[in-house]
C-alpha cells in the first residue's frame, strides 16, 4: 500500500517536471524563431544572391578566344581572389537561407511566372507545394548546393585554378538538380527539350 502510494507520488512529479521542460523547450524555440526575419522569398534569394555569386565563381577562370588570340583568364592579384572567395563564401551561406522553413518562393503577384501556356516550369504555389509535402527532399537539395560551394570555397582559398573549373561544373549540377526536381520537372522525361535555365555564361576550359 505505502509502495503504491510513492510510485504514484513520484510518477505525478515525473510528469509534471516533463510537462515544465516541454513548456521551456517550446519557448525557447518559439523565441528562437523569432529571432529570424524571412525577408526575400526563394526566387529573390535566387536572382540576388544566388545567380550572381555562382556568375562570379562561373566567370573567374575561363578561356577567352578573341582575334587577338587565346587569353587564359583566372584570378591574379589578392583582391581577384577575394571576389571569388566571397561570393563562394556567399554561395554557402545562401544555402543556409534556403534552408530555413517558412519561406514564400514568390511573392504574390508573382504567382504566374510561367514563360509560356505551355511552358514546362511549375508555378510558385506548385512548387511552394512540392517544397511543404517533403520538406527534407528540399533540404537535401540545398545541401548539395552547400557542399559544393564549400568545395568552392576551399579551392579558392587555396587559389587551385584547375580546382576552380571542377568546382564550377559540379556548381552548375547543384543548381540543375534543384530546379529539375522543382522548377521545371517535366524535363526529366527523356525526349524534352531543356528549358534554357540559368546557365554559366564563361567559356570553359576544355
Ligand atoms: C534547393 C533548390 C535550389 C537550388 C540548389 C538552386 N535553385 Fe535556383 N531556383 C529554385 C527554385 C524553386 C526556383 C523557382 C522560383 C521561381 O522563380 O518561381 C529557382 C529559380 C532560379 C532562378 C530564376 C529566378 C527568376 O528570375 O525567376 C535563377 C536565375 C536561379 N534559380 C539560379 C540558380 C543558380 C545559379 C543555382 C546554383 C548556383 C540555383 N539556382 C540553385 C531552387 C533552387
Amino acid at each position: 500500500m505505502r509502495t503504491t502510494y510513492w510510485l504514484v507520488l513520484l510518477a505525478l512529479a515525473w510528469l509534471v517536471t516533463a510537462m515544465i521542460a516541454l513548456q521551456i523547450g517550446r519557448r525557447s524555440a518559439a523565441a528562437s524563431a523569432r529571432r529570424v526575419t524571412l525577408v526575400g522569398t526563394v526566387k529573390e534569394i535566387m536572382q540576388g544572391i544566388v545567380d550572381p555569386s555562382a556568375d562570379v565563381v562561373w566567370e573567374s577562370v575561363a578561356t577567352n578566344i578573341t582575334a587577338a588570340g587565346i587569353e587564359e583568364k583566372a584570378p591574379k592579384t589578392d583582391d581577384e581572389w577575394a571576389v571569388v572567395q566571397h561570393s563562394a563564401l556567399m554561395l554557402a551561406e545562401a544555402a543556409n537561407l534556403l534552408k530555413m522553413e517558412g519561406r514564400a518562393i514568390a511573392r504574390p503577384d508573382e504567382a504566374n511566372t510561367k514563360s509560356g501556356p505551355d511552358a514546362p516550369e511549375l508555378t510558385p504555389a506548385e512548387i511552394q507545394e512540392k517544397v511543404a509535402r517533403d520538406w527534407s527532399l528540399w533540404l537535401k537539395y540545398a545541401d548539395g548546393l552547400q557542399d559544393v560551394a564549400i568545395n568552392a570555397l576551399r579551392v579558392t582559398n587555396a587559389r587551385d585554378v584547375n580546382g576552380v573549373l571542377e568546382v564550377g561544373d559540379a556548381l552548375d549540377k547543384a543548381c540543375e538538380n534543384c530546379h529539375l526536381q522543382y522548377w521545371y520537372p517535366d524535363d526529366k522525361k527523356p525526349g524534352r527539350a531543356r528549358t534554357p535555365g540559368p546557365r554559366p555564361s564563361s567559356t570553359k576550359q576544355p
